[in-house]
């Protein structure tokens, strides 16, 4: 096919308004799997702001046309193609219906409509509805959809669809009819439908204003009995839109649907979110904490959508963190609060630093290989590639640096001002930004960089004590490093950047901060800088002692920091720093540089030595009773396999795995007693609980364990698993002994225990594929050994009779797990990893092209490997790069190996 040969290039600079403009529209379904009728009746009218055009052009793709009638009357100048449909010669004004088949049995892509489980579902954003009847399918065309589902009444007995229930009845021949109305105009992008055998958990709310509220969570009749968390999530994110943003549901029902068929995370369609099962199922014998916690995240992002998104939505695609980094900001806040309220810093802490340790590992990484963009991308090929790390967590960043520099009502004023301004439009970014800038009474012209600036800017720092004059002077610089090419081509100046500081006395408390020129100290013992130049210097006067900085404060933007700070400077921040992000981040860089040194090391075969000092660090940590739980948890966990790898010169995953397995063992056998006095003391007996504290406490318990079993005798550990193994009343903690005993064992290759532990797992939760995802999991990144490498394993699992290919969920569980969360076994010298790689993402993209297109991604970074590993990795890129079907996949391994 020619179009896929040369893809087409859509770029931001070519944005032209549409031709045409779509006012309501009346869809009518008659469902049936191998063969949907939909009658399709438009309002369309020219557009008054665009250009003439004599012929109206729609998208459409794997349609069958059946007719056209305009005005009432048949249409013959209706030529279907490739791409959709064109009408010759329309008039300005005129009432459309175009009739039309689909096949939603045969729809593998999870894009479109399509069957799971034998219901019916619609994914459409971006670029799905027109897979489902033609259209102006693009987010800037907005209308009023009325909705009627026709089908058989035993098999699809309940109909839904977006907005509120008109009228249902029975037709003949054992067939039902539901008909629905959404009273917002929306882009065709936010519709769905659902069909099928569900039932619902209900609940009546009553919101801000007073107006009872319908609320539902439709699953399958046998998972009713994991719905109740998700209700309650849904709940608290109502209430939380209302207390902090003044934002309240404006639809009579709301409803939630699981599917276990599901490309993401979840769908914001209006008023009929529809969620990958893996976000909304949970109870506590088959979700572990940081599903709870996730599908209270994911509830809260789609709900959130509800005003930032579907109300206001995008002008065009290139214009999508407008929606997805604002909506991050808020579901992190969401989280935020809920597990510490406004006030409690060291518990909105522990979900800051999970977020920051996201964006540091994937966000960085993919800014500095081959799909680099900036959060308002100049280019695509594929909009579904461009659902990435930097169009959301970065531009969550971007829209966290507002409230950084305005403060929490300030940028309260610039929401609210956003949605006076533009609520029912389609706007774009820079309408966000002026509404900030505006409602603060500021330039922000400057801060458009950081949504045209791809690469992750570094920030060196340089620092000077007057001791005669008390005065402490920061000099800030900001630049690029050679590992962000692309941001040379699209520099343009420097950035605003709030660079959040406290400066620490000798005692280890915060000193009062006055800059010169001030009269006096300000109250707070943090200030955030407003560093705006290439290079800067700040002055801090009244400075009585030499003070240790603490640098960037809760990350207050996303940049690296270069500062030279010595190991023992590190050890103090760790121990002191009133900024609690601070002082994990300072354990992070002990650790890190550590590891990176042994990783050096590890290399050149040296015998590796970690230094007491560092240990020492680790244990005041680990002993610490006055530091909560998670907090312990998080500064123990040593920086990820990818993230140490990503920052090597050149990346070697299995001297990172051996430098990083080196200082796990150490810690575990130096510190073996504190560990066993940490897992005994943090154990949670009795029923299960699901708060905050009660989570900590496993987290840390846990991390005890997977500790104890690098113990170079770990009898004592494979006790202790076997037993929380047996005893687990909830999958946090029954996974977690499922994990210590696999790795426990995995120099010996295996072990009675883990084998048994395995089977059972298997046998206890046949009936529950999320479950079963898990075991298939932690199979795949399990540590494996050189006797039993862990691609054998996964090749064996390929052929269990529970993976199937077609379930995003079970690939992911098992080819993602290997290919990017097993890293040093992923990467084996042997090359059989991408051997491997090559025939599971051209096996997936005869499937399902957005999820091949993100399993294609795991090799983009094969320029920046150690020598030995990249032939391997070009000749399997090479190798889908000529057998590829889809224009997803082709525009990854063409740019990867560009
Ligand atoms: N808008 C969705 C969200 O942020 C994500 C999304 C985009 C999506 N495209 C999708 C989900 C395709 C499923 C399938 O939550
Ligand atoms: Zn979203």
């Amino acid at each position: 096919m020619a179009d896929t040969a040369t893809p087409n290039v859509i770029r931001r600079a070519d944005y032209a308004p549409p031709a045409f403009l779509i006012d309501t529209v009346a869809l009518e379904f008659d469902l049936v799997p191998e063969r949907t009728v939909v009658r399709n009746t438009m309002r369309v009218r020219r557009n008054p702001d665009a250009s003439r055009a004599a012929n109206f052009e729609l998208m459409g793709e794997q349609l069958e046309f059946v007719s056209a009638t305009l005005n009432g009357a048949p249409f013959a100048h209706a030529h279907a193609h490739e791409h959709g449909l064109t009408l010759d010669n329309v008039p300005d004004n005129f009432e459309l219906t175009l009739t039309s088949i689909c096949n939603p049995a045969e729809n593998t892509t999870l894009s479109g409509l399509y069957v799971s489980g034998g219901n019916f579902f619609t994914q459409c954003e971006a670029e799905g509805f027109r897979r489902i009847t033609y259209f102006l399918d693009r987010p800037d065309v907005m209308a009023t959809f009325t909705v009627t589902l026709r089908a058989s009444k035993a098999d699809y007995p309940v109909l839904l669809s977006n907005g509120n229930l008109l009228e249902e009845g029975d037709l003949p021949d054992g067939r039902h009819f539901a008909r629905w109305e959404d009273p917002f105009r929306k882009p065709s992008y936010l519709f769905a439908l659902v069909a099928g055998k569900l039932v619902a958990l209900e609940e009546r709310v009553k919101s801000g204003s007073g107006k009872e509220k319908l609320l539902q969570v439709w699953v399958e009749p046998h998972d009713l009995d994991k719905t109740r968390h998700a209700m309650d999530s849904l709940i608290n994110s109502i209430r939380w839109d209302e207390s902090r943003f003044g934002l309240e549901l404006d639809l009579d029902r709301f409803m939630i649907v699981a599917v276990s068929d599901f490309n993401m995370g979840a769908m914001e369609n209006k008023g009929l979110n529809i969620f990958n099962t893996k976000y909304v199922l949970a109870n506590p014998e088959t979700a572990t904490d940081t599903d709870f916690a996730n599908i209270e995240a994911v509830v809260g992002h789609e709900y959130f959508h509800n005003w930032t998104g579907n109300r206001v939505t995008c002008r065009d695609w290139f214009q999508l963190s407008l929606k997805e980094g604002l909506t991050v900001f808020r579901d992190q806040e969401f989280s935020a609060d809920m597990a510490g309220g406004a006030t409690d810093e060291a518990a909105r802490a522990t979900k800051r630093i999970e977020d920051v340790r996201v964006l540091r590992q994937m966000q960085f990484a993919e800014d500095a290989g081959p799909m680099a963009h900036p959060v308002r991308p100049e280019s695509y090929v594929e909009i579904n590639n461009f659902y990435t790390m930097t169009v959301y967590e970065k531009g969550s960043e971007v829209v966290r640096m507002y409230q950084t520099l305005f403060g929490r009502d300030g940028f309260r004023k610039g929401m609210d001002l956003y949605f006076k301004r533009h609520d029912g439009q389609a706007v774009t970014c820079d309408d966000f930004r002026h509404a900030l800038a505006d409602a603060n009474g500021r330039d922000l012209a400057q801060f458009e960089r950081w949504y045209s600036q791809a690469g992750t800017p570094r920030v060196s720092v340089r620092t000077k004590y007057d001791a005669a004059q008390q005065r402490y002077s920061v000099t800030l610089t900001q630049g690029y490093g050679d590992t962000a090419p692309a941001a040379r081509e699209t520099q343009k100046g420097p950035l605003l950047i709030p660079f959040a500081i406290g400066l620490i006395g000798k005692d280890g408390h915060d000193l009062p901060l006055q800059l010169e020129g001030e009269a006096r100290a300000s109250d707070s013992t943090t200030r955030v800088l407003e560093f705006t130049q290439t290079e800067q210097t700040f002055t801090f006067v009244n400075v009585a002692q030499e003070p240790l900085p603490s640098l960037l404060r809760n990350f207050s933007a996303p940049v690296i920091v270069e500062y030279d700070y010595s190991a023992d400077q590190l050890a103090f921040l760790l121990a002191h720093d009133s900024d609690p992000f601070n002082r994990w981040e300072a354990g992070q860089r002990l650790a890190t540089r550590e590891l990176l040194t042994l990783a050096g090391r590890a290399t050149t075969g040296v015998p590796l030595q970690l230094d007491d000092s560092v240990v020492a660090a680790f244990a005041r940590v680990l002993t610490d009773e006055t530091l909560s739980p998670s907090f312990r948890e998080l500064a123990l966990m040593l920086p990820s396999e990818a993230y140490l790898a990503e920052q090597m010169a050149e990346s070697n995953p299995a001297a990172v795995h051996a430098a990083r397995q080196f200082v796990r063992k150490r810690l575990a056998n130096a510190l073996r007693k504190d560990w066993l006095a940490v897992y005994e003391k943090h154990r949670t007996p009795g029923a299960y609980e699901a708060t905050p504290e009660a989570s900590g406490h496993r987290a840390l318990k846990n991390l005890a364990l997977s500790y104890l079993a690098e113990l170079d005798d770990p009898a004592e550990a494979v006790r202790l698993a076997s037993a929380q193994y047996d005893a687990a009343n909830n999958m946090t903690d029954r996974s977690a002994a499922l994990s210590a005993l696999l790795n426990a064992s995995a120099a010996k290759g295996g072990s009675i225990e883990a084998q048994q532990a395995l089977d059972d797992f298997y046998r206890r939760f046949e009936k529950e594929p999320l479950v079963i995802d898990k075991w298939f999991a932690l199979q795949a990144t399990q540590r494996g050994s050189a006797q039993r490498p862990v691609i054998e394993i996964v090749r064996k699992l390929m052929a269990h009779p529970a993976f199937n290919l077609k379930n995003p969920n079970r690939a992911r569980s098992l080819i993602f797990s290997f290919c990017a969360a097993n890293p040093a076994q992923f990467h084996a010298e042997d090359g059989s990893g991408y051997v491997f790689w090559a025939e599971q993402v051209i096996a997936l993209d005869a499937i399902n092209p957005q999820v091949a297109a993100r399993l294609a991604r795991s090799l983009e970074l094969w320029r920046r490997f150690t020598p030995t590993l990249r032939d391997g990795m070009r000749a399997a890129l090479e190798k889908v790069a000529s057998q590829v079907k889809s224009r997803d996949v082709r525009e990854i391994v063409e740019k990867a190996l560009a």
